[in-house]
């Protein structure tokens, strides 16, 4: 009897460690999951930059991108722009020339201005009328200040003539000539003409460069019904039309989304990794000698739903890729067939991102990209491109994150 009684208490006293046990481990898990990273490092779960910032929230979903369709006629970009929100920008250059009425003069940076003007009216550029005249002005001009130009073999110049107009619409869409990896970004030297639009400009801001209006006619392709950009088309009246029916553009945003998913479903991460860590060899690969590459901070993953650290480099780090290497082109070659880019590459050809449907379901081997394609080429360019902006950045060798001193272990020292 007393035996039992004694074998009770017994498992009564393990059942009452156990639970300690299971509530202490708990509250330490709570802690070092939520509690502790507050007090590690603060800015671990914050943008890297304002540009990240604006990267993400002012340019990704105002870039649309349309693959290319059964016509082959190429990818398009567009901005969706917007009047009070949009920033713009008129800049003339060497071959560039901008004409105005005298309201919107104002609007232009001419070509030895220090500083840009921007302006978040909604304002666009057109082809301008009656070219001939103004063109040999301008070479007249330009053959003035080259006076021995056919002996120094120079051939004559021939501009771009454009005209500044006012839409007088609250949002139009506008052709990007960037292929939009990289935005036009200033920080200091420029005007705000106008009222100043919705988002922080105080530290920088993205803005859209000579933007002219996006518009298409309809051809006949094969039979079938179709499209292609024409300067002298009809213009897109709203984003329903542009995102829906024959046109089929996606933003950056949700492009960047879809590439994550391929990037998982695809098994990349099988044999890639996505993090430069702080040693030499890591840096100067995903660089150069002279411009290592920052290591990976915890903040550049933060608008990404599923991170891929990845553990195995079958392949090479892909966490810079969007600098190392930027080319649409060389993606396509070298999804659609690795071996033509890289000999004797062992990674395994992507054909299903190629067909002759935009949606990717046709089962038609196409080399024409799909969305699938688009999708995994704007999430590679993310990376290494957005934490720190273009015009600070570690690859002009700038290095603002001091990459030096982290591999080498003195960066918070002081
Ligand atoms: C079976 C392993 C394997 C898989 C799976 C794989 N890759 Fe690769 N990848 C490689 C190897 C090996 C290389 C180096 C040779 C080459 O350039 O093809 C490479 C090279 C690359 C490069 C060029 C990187 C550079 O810096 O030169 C990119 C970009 C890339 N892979 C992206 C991807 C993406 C995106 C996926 C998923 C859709 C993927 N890879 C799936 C093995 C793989």
């Amino acid at each position: 009897m007393g035996g039992e009684r004694k074998g009770i208490n017994r498992l009564e006293w393990s059942a009452i460690a156990t639970i300690i046990g299971v509530l202490l481990l708990f509250s330490m898990a709570i802690g070092v999951t939520l509690i502790a990273p507050r007090y590690i490092d603060p800015s671990w779960n914050q943008a890297s930059s304002t540009y990240q910032v604006q990267m993400h929230e002012v340019s990704d979903p105002n870039v649309y991108v349309s693959t290319s369709n059964p016509g082959g006629w190429g990818l398009q970009y567009v901005n969706h722009l917007k009047q009070g929100n949009s920033l713009l920008s008129f800049r003339e250059s060497e071959g560039v020339r901008i004409r105005a009425q005298e309201e919107l003069n104002s609007y232009i940076t001419r070509e030895n201005d220090q500083e840009v003007t921007l302006t978040s009216r909604l304002l666009l550029l057109r082809p301008a009328n009656d070219q001939t005249e103004w063109q040999k002005e301008l070479q007249e001009e330009w053959k003035q200040n080259h006076p021995n130009w056919e002996s120094e073999g120079l051939s004559l110049p021939f501009y771009t003539l454009l005209e500044l107009y006012d839409p007088e619409k609250t949002e139009a869409f506008a052709v990007t000539e960037s292929d939009g990896v990289l935005e036009p970004w200033v920080r200091s030297h420029f005007t705000l003409l106008g009222d100043s639009p919705p988002f922080d400009i105080s530290q920088g801001t993205i803005y859209i460069q000579n933007p002219r209006e996006y518009r298409i006619s309809e051809i006949l392709y094969q039979g079938a019904k179709n499209w292609i950009y024409d300067e002298n088309g009809e213009p897109i009246p709203d984003l329903q039309e542009l995102k829906e029916g024959k046109l089929r553009f996606l933003s950056r945003e949700s492009l960047i989304k879809m590439g994550e998913d391929v990037y998982r479903v695809e098994g990349c991460w099988y044999c890639h990794t996505d993090q430069t860590r702080t040693l030499v060899q890591d840096t100067v690969l995903n660089g150069s000698a002279e411009y290592p590459a920052p290591p990976s901070s915890a903040n550049e993953y933060i608008y990404q739903q599923v991170t891929f650290p990845g553990t195995r480099r079958i392949g090479p780090d892909l966490s810079r890729v969007g600098i190392k290497r930027s080319h649409r082109d060389w993606h396509m070659s070298h999804f659609w067939s690795p071996k033509t880019e890289s000999r004797g590459s062992i990674m395994p050809s992507f054909g299903h991102f190629f067909d002759d449907d935009p949606t990717g379901t046709s089962p038609n081997p196409y080399g024409i990209p799909n969305f699938k394609f688009e999708a995994i080429y704007q999430y590679l360019m993310t990376k290494g491109t957005r934490i720190t902006p273009p015009d600070q950045a570690w690859w002009l060798g700038l290095d603002p994150i001091q990459t030096i001193d982290i591999i080498e272990g003195r960066k918070g020292d002081d």
